[in-house]
């Protein structure tokens, strides 16, 4: 119960800006001591005015006692009329004054519109008391009404009404000067705080902005170290953090750099020696072979009464069919064609050939009117290589298509199937190096590569290859035969 209020209250109270919650604590604090001391100084001020103004009350009335007994007894009415209006003169906070003879008659007063008769009911004494005093409420506040005996209470009581007006007064101009006091100390703590929090936040406001711009990668701002202490050490902390992450992320590009670089070469240099690989079965070992049956051929002519020419035959058959599969290794190594005629050739005839040897058909569409940048050509030729090797081991599809298209600045090919899918994102690792190659190629030269594939509904491969890449843009374009 308290937690869950102290979590509510921290949920408004937390959200808000610091300059606001030192704002909120320094003002809360304030009106606190403020209203503290209002209540208090009104209740010490209160309490000694109360006992002074019935001291007053008592000794004004004695006096008026003692002295209308004479008046009383020479039955002078008017000085004693005198006597209550001086006694009212002399003294402001009484109100009025008043004599009741011994049967409970008014004899002198000083109400200017007629006595009013219940307050006669409300105080009286006894001839042994000193005085009595009761607290009487009136339309105008209180009123300490106090009643003497004159002689003993045999020619009559003295009564007079002090009101706490005068109290009243001194509390509301105290009360009046205290708030003004606060307001006054409120509107300095007002600034001093907001000043203070200037001087505090700034530096944080500085260290959360430099924040965001590291948070989005940007490791160049520095924040000022403005004060020698906590906040100092931080910006400093800080500072050396950025320094050391702008350190480490330059490593980190220096290394991507080397990486691509050396990427880069590895898969030049395993270009350039497929392709020599593939000239020199292509030049010598099949001329070799070649030479090897036309030779046998021969020898099955002139020898046609020795005892071996089966045997000539049979080996002429061997070559022959090494002969193909020299042809064949030398296709898929490299394929002449794509040098000599580039890709659009190049992916036909691969096309071709897989389709007879997995009797899946495979329709293709390409859309290039000239020849693409050497290394664009190689890259998407391995890359749709691959995917159609990979459809042909793992899709069990009926039918597949490609299509190469130039749009804009761009080379896009899509790969696709309709076989059984699999979920791109679960293929990471070192034992699928298939799809990384392709991505990688594809990357390399500033391109996509994206899979978009759901299990039964087939796979597509979409690569996207800028035409006018850094990477491919200094290249010597293969000239066409
Ligand atoms: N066209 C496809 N249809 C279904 N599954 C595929 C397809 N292409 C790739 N895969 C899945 O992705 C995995 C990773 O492929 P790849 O990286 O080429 O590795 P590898 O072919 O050596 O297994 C494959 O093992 C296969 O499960
Ligand atoms: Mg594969």
């Amino acid at each position: 119960m308290i937690q869950k209020f102290y979590q509510r209250l921290w949920a408004i109270a937390g959200a808000v800006s610091v300059r606001t919650k030192i704002l909120g604590i320094v003002l809360g604090f304030i009106v606190l001591l403020g209203a503290g001391v209002i209540i208090q100084s009104r209740y010490a001020l209160t309490a000694t005015m109360t006992e002074q103004l019935e001291e007053q009350s008592v000794s004004v009335s004695r006096d008026l006692a003692a002295r209308a007994a004479d008046p009383i007894l020479l039955n002078d009415l008017l000085s004693l009329h005198d006597l209550l209006n001086e006694t009212l003169a002399n003294n402001p906070n009484v109100r009025y004054a008043f004599i009741v003879d011994p049967r409970g008659q008014v004899i002198a007063q000083t109400f200017e519109g007629g006595f009013p008769l219940d307050l006669l009911a409300m105080n009286s004494t006894h001839a042994d008391e000193h005085h009595h005093t009761v607290l009487i409420q009136t339309d105008e506040g209180l009123v300490w009404d106090t009643a003497v005996p004159i002689l003993d209470g045999k020619i009559g009581t003295a009564r007079i009404g002090l009101s706490d007006a005068s109290m009243q007064l001194a509390l509301s101009k105290l009360t009046v000067q205290l708030l003004l006091t606060i307001i006054l100390v409120s509107a300095t703590g007002v600034l001093v705080a907001v000043f203070l929090t200037w001087i505090l936040t700034r530096p944080i406001l500085a260290l959360v902005a430099a924040t965001q711009a590291v948070a989005k990668g940007d490791f160049t701002p520095r924040v000022p170290r403005w004060a020698d202490d906590e906040i100092g050490d931080l910006a400093t902390a800080f500072n050396a953090m950025t320094e050391e992450l702008a350190h480490t992320e330059e490593l980190r590009r220096e290394r991507e750099g080397l990486r691509r670089q050396l990427m880069e070469k590895v898969i030049a240099t395993q270009e350039d020696e497929r392709r020599r690989i593939a000239r020199e079965l292509h030049d010598s070992t099949s001329q070799n072979l070649t030479s090897l049956i036309v030779g046998l051929r021969m020898m099955e002519a002139q020898c046609a009464h020795c005892a071996s020419p089966t045997k000539a035959a049979d080996l002429r058959e061997v070559a022959s069919h090494t002969l193909e599969e020299v042809h064949d290794l030398s296709m898929r190594l490299r394929p002449r064609v794509l040098d000599d005629l580039g890709l659009a050739a190049a992916l036909e005839r691969l096309a071709h050939e897989w389709q007879a040897r997995y009797k899946i058909p495979v329709d293709v569409v390409i859309e290039l009117e000239d020849r693409l940048p050497g290394e664009i050509e190689t890259a998407l030729y391995r890359i749709v290589q691959e995917a159609l090797t990979n459809i042909a081991r793992h899709a069990q599809a009926k039918s597949a298509s490609i299509l190469i298209e130039k749009r804009g600045g761009f080379v896009r090919a899509i790969v696709e199937d309709d076989g059984i899918g699999f979920d791109p994102s679960a293929q990471r690792g070192e034992r699928h190096l298939g799809l990384l190659g392709m991505r990688e190629r594809a990357e390399l030269l500033g391109g996509t590569l994206i899979i978009e594939s759901m299990p039964e509904h087939g796979a597509s491969v979409f690569i996207e290859i800028p035409l006018l890449h850094p990477a491919t843009f200094n290249l010597q374009p293969v000239t066409a035969p």
